[in-house]
C-alpha cells in the first residue's frame, strides 16, 4: 500500500488511533504530524486498551518504527509517563521511537499562560482547551522564541533559549512566571532528567524519512485532532492551534507533497466534538444522550463527556476537499444500531437561504439550521461484523451514501473498538467506490 495520511475529518476522536493501528500492521514507519498530548488515540488490543497522546500509534506494531515530528509540541514529562506505561505493557519502545531535533517543547510556562488566557475569556468566548499548553506553545514557536528537542543536546544553548521565552513572558506579564516559581533555572532543571533519555532519540526527522521513502519504505503519516480543529480552515477561533490537515504533514514532517499517497479520512458515523464552538448537527436531546452513552463518547485525554449529533455532509464535503481525501474510514457504525432513524445533514439553511457550503464564518455557522435527509435505522447488530456482505441493507445504503456523496472510496467499516471489528473494503466491489 502506498504511503498514507491519517486523519480526521471532523473534530477528532474520530478513531484515528484504531484506524492508524491497523494500518501500522504493515508500515516500516508511522510518523505523527501534528499536536501534541491534547490527542488521545485509543487502541484496544484484547482486554488492553492503550490511549496514545504522543507516541505514534505504530509502537503497537513491533514491526513498525515511530518518528514524532516537528510538526508536534512535545510535553516532556507526558512523553516519557507515557513511555513508562508502554514499556510496563510489554511494549518495546527502545530503538523505535525517535523525536525530530526541530520539535517545540511544551513548558511549564505554556500552561500557566493557557490558564490565563482561558480565563480572561467570557464563558461564551472559552475555547474549552485541553489545558495541556499546546496553544502558548505555538505561539511561541512562530514567535520565534520557542525551545527545540535539539537544544537539549547543549547546555548553553539550552539555557539561551529557555531564558529567551521565560524572560519575555515574564516581563510581560508583570512577573506572573517568577511569582509562580518558573523561573529559567527551575525550567532548566526541570529539562534536566529527561536530557539523557532523549538524547538518544533525536534525529534529523526529515532527513530520516527522505531515505526511508528513497528506500521504497511503508509509511503511515499520523494526523491529530480533526479538519474543522485546524487553525486555518477549522472552525476559528474554536480551534487547536496546528495544521492538523494534510498541508501539516508535509510541514510537520518535511516531506514533499509527492511522498503522499492516499488521504484517508477517518469519519465518525455521526459527529461529536469536545469543548465549545460551532456544531451545526448537535442533538441537544435524547438522542445525543444516546450517542453519548452508545459510543462512550468522553474524552481519552481530560475525560470530559463528548457533545454528540448527526453525520455531517456539508463539513465532510468540506473536509475532503481541504484534504483531498481519496478513502474514507467509516468507524463506530455499530454506535448506531438501535436507532430507528438516522439524520444525515445534507445542506444548512441560514435564514431561509439553502447552502451546501460551509460558511467562511464561523459566527455563520453558529446560526445555520441542518437540512437532514433521514435515513431509515436497521435496527440489527452490526457490531463486530468483519464482512461487508453480512451488513443490512439500510446499514449498506448509509454508508454508500455517505461514499456517493463525498465521492470517495471507502477502506474501512470499523464496528467496535477491536483490532478485528473492522470490514476491509478493498476487495469488495460492492462498496468499493461509487
Ligand atoms: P481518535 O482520537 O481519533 O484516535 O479517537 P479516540 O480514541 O479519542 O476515540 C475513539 C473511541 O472509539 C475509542 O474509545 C475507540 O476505542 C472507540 N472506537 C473506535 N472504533 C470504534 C467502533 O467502530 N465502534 C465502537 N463502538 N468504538 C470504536
Ligand atoms: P484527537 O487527536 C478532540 C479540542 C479541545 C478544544 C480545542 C482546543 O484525540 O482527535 P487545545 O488543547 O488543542 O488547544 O484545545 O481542540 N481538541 C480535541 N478534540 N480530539 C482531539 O484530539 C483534540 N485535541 C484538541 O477540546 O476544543
Ligand atoms: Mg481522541
Amino acid at each position: 500500500m502506498s504511503n498514507c495520511v491519517v486523519l480526521g475529518a471532523q473534530w477528532g476522536d474520530e478513531g484515528k488511533g484504531k484506524i492508524v493501528d491497523l494500518l501500522a500492521k504493515s508500515a516500516d514507519w508511522v510518523a505523527r504530524y501534528a499536536g501534541g498530548a491534547n490527542a488521545g488515540h485509543t487502541v484496544k488490543v484484547g482486554d488492553t486498551r492503550f490511549a496514545l497522546h504522543l507516541v505514534p500509534t505504530g509502537i503497537l506494531s513491533s514491526q513498525a518504527r515511530c518518528l514524532i515530528g516537528h510538526g508536534v509540541v512535545l510535553d516532556l514529562p507526558a512523553l516519557f509517563t507515557e513511555i513508562d506505561s508502554l514499556v510496563k505493557a510489554g511494549i518495546k519502545v527502545e530503538d523505535r521511537l525517535f523525536v525530530a531535533s526541530a520539535t517545540h517543547l511544551v513548558l511549564p510556562h505554556h500552561k500557566l499562560l493557557e490558564e490565563q488566557a482561558e480565563e480572561c475569556r467570557s464563558d461564551a468566548e472559552k475555547i474549552g482547551t485541553t489545558m495541556r499548553g499546546i496553544g502558548p506553545a505555538y505561539a511561541d514557536k512562530i514567535a520565534r522564541r520557542g525551545v527545540r528537542a535539539g537544544d537539549l543536546l547543549d547546555p548553553d544553548r539550552l539555557v539561551r533559549s529557555v531564558r529567551q521565552a521565560i524572560d519575555y513572558w515574564d516581563r510581560i506579564t508583570n512577573g506572573l512566571l517568577t511569582s509562580k516559581g518558573c523561573t529559567t533555572e527551575s525550567v532548566v532543571q526541570q529539562l534536566q532528567p529527561c536530557v539523557a533519555r532523549l538524547t538518544p532519540m533525536i534525529v534529523d526527522g526529515p532527513r530520516l524519512l527522505d531515505d526511508a521513502i528513497r528506500q521504497g519504505q511503508s509509511i503511515v503519516y499520523e494526523g491529530a485532532q480533526g479538519t474543522l480543529l485546524d487553525i486555518d480552515f477549522g472552525t476559528y477561533p474554536y480551534v487547536t492551534s496546528s495544521s492538523t490537515t494534510v498541508g501539516g504533514a508535509c510541514t510537520g514532517l518535511g516531506i514533499p507533497p509527492s511522498a503522499i499517497g492516499r488521504v484517508i479520512g477517518v469519519v465518525k458515523a455521526y459527529t461529536t466534538r469536545v469543548g465549545n464552538g460551532p456544531f451545526p448537527t448537535e442533538a441537544l436531546n435524547d438522542d445525543g444522550k444516546r450517542l453519548q452513552k452508545g459510543g462512550n463518547e468522553f474524552g481519552t485525554t481530560t475525560g470530559r463527556c463528548r457533545r454528540c449529533g448527526w453525520l455531517d455532509l456539508v463539513a465532510l464535503k468540506y473536509a475532503v476537499r481541504v484534504n483531498g481525501i481519496t478513502h474514507v474510514a467509516i468507524t463506530k457504525l455499530d454506535v448506531l444500531d438501535e436507532f430507528d432513524e438516522i439524520p444525515v445533514c445534507v445542506a444548512y439553511d441560514h435564514r431561509g437561504e439553502r447552502s451546501t457550503e460551509v460558511p467562511l464564518d464561523g459566527a455563520r455557522l453558529g446560526e445555520v439550521k441542518p437540512v437532514y435527509r433521514m435515513m431509515p435505522g436497521w435496527k440489527q447488530p452490526t457490531a463486530g461484523l468483519t464482512d461487508c456482505g453480512d451488513l443490512p441493507p439500510a446499514a449498506k445504503d448509509y454508508v454508500k451514501f455517505v461514499c456517493g456523496t463525498l465521492g470517495v472510496k471507502m477502506l474501512m467499516i470499523s464496528t467496535g473498538p477491536e483490532r478485528d471489528e473492522t470490514i476491509i473494503c478493498g476487495q469488495n466491489a460492492e462498496l468499493v467506490s461509487v
